[in-house]
């Protein structure tokens, strides 16, 4: 049986990837999250108990990752700070989980030959024009906008430099924007579900012209796990389900799916450096590794997390008034 250690597993894509994982392997898996404002340890409630494990630590604490590094086979590194807007606000906390936390993991599986994967985003390769054909493969040059991209490029450099330089056995993945189940409301898709739950309208930023690329969470796990199985070591793969849309067109979307009309949005402040539009090919993972998603219809995705977000209420309501008052300070 091997013995997986997900970081940042009470988080929204890892605790999808943790489920998926015991649903569809007989692994063991042990969680180390620092629940940070976006773990929530109702993410892995009822999870079976002889074969999940959670540790609460913080991934920068090198003693407590050696000792879980040493007792794993495979190490998959979801823990970050995940979120541009929180970047802009303030870097620092990005600095040390995405950098320094991903430089002491590194350092682990060094000493212990571990096998280790690193789950990063496009958002590494910068942004598109909105006219342009062209989509990110994994020859785009590396060319990040925000504090929180350019920490997650900087953390996939380190990576590629212990595989050539240490020989670590890794690989890497860059995902395009995913939604689903147990994503935190201050993310786009979340908020704007929220929003309306509770009689209020969605924000968009600036026009709503900017193109994101969306999959459904478990289509990303599924495609982590089909990595680690056939996934070649030192190779990067970009993982994206074909899913772009400009953010108009996803709340009027949501606004049709909740019944209300599909004008019923405000314009609100831009985010600075608000990269234009993300788009991947993810020809290499569908040809190499015979990955495809299973959800490739997003409207039929966003109406069953629609239903999510209205049947968990007690998951999301706690956090819901503090995020709106910090976007309230930027006038979003
Ligand atoms: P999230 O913010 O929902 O979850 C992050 C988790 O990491 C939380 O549970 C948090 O408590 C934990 N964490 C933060 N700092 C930690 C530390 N120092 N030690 C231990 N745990 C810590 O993030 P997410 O959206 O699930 O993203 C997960 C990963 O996937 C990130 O690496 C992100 O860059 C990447 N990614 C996200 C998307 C997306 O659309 N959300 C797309 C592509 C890639
Ligand atoms: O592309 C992958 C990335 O996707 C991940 O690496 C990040 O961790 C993840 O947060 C996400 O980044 P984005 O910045 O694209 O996601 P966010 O949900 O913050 O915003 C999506 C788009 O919606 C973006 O163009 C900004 C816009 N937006 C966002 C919010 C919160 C709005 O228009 N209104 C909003 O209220």
């Amino acid at each position: 049986m091997t013995a997986y250690l997900v970081t940042g597993g009470a988080g929204f894509i890892g605790s999808n990837f943790v489920r998926h994982v015991l649903d569809h392997t007989d692994a063991l898996v042990t969680v180390l999250d620092l629940l940070t404002y976006a773990g929530n340890p109702q993410s892995v409630e009822g999870l079976p108990e002889d074969r999940f494990t959670f540790v609460h630590g913080d991934i920068c604490d090198a003693r407590l990752v050696d000792q879980l590094v040493q007792n794993s086979d495979v190490v998959v590194h979801f823990a970050a700070e995940s979120h541009n807007d929180n970047s802009l606000l303030d870097p620092s906390p990005f600095i040390s989980t995405n950098l320094v936390g991903t430089y002491t993991l590194l350092e682990a599986v060094r000493h212990h030959e571990k096998r280790y994967h690193h789950i990063s985003t496009d958002e590494v390769y910068g942004d598109l024009e909105l006219d342009e054909p062209t989509r990110f493969t994994e020859a785009t040059p590396y060319n990040p906008s925000s504090p929180y991209s350019s920490t997650k490029a900087g953390s996939d450099l380190l990576v590629r430099a212990w595989v050539r330089s240490f020989g670590v056995q890794a690989t890497i993945s860059n995902c395009s924007n995913n939604y689903g189940p147990f994503q935190h409301v201050e993310k786009f898709i979340p908020r704007q579900i929220t929003n309306v739950i509770d009689g209020g309208r969605p924000k968009l930023y600036g026009a709503g012209l900017n193109v994101r690329d969306w999959i459904h969470a478990d289509d990303h796990s599924a495609a982590v796990l089909r990595i680690l199985e056939a996934g070649a070591i030192g190779e990067t793969y970009l993982i994206g389900a074909d899913g772009e849309k400009n953010n108009l067109q996803v709340v009027e979307t949501i606004l049709e799916l909740l019944g209300q009309p599909r004008d019923a949005y405000d314009h609100v402040n831009d985010r600075p450096g608000h990269d234009l539009r993300y788009a991947i090919d993810s020809t290499k993972l569908r040809t190499e590794l015979g990955w495809a998603p299973a959800y490739p219809d997003f409207e039929a995705g966003l109406a069953a997390t629609i239903a999510w977000y209205q049947g968990n209420e007690g998951w999301w309501r706690p956090q819901k008034s503090a995020t709106e008052a910090k976007y309230a300070v930027q006038g979003q």
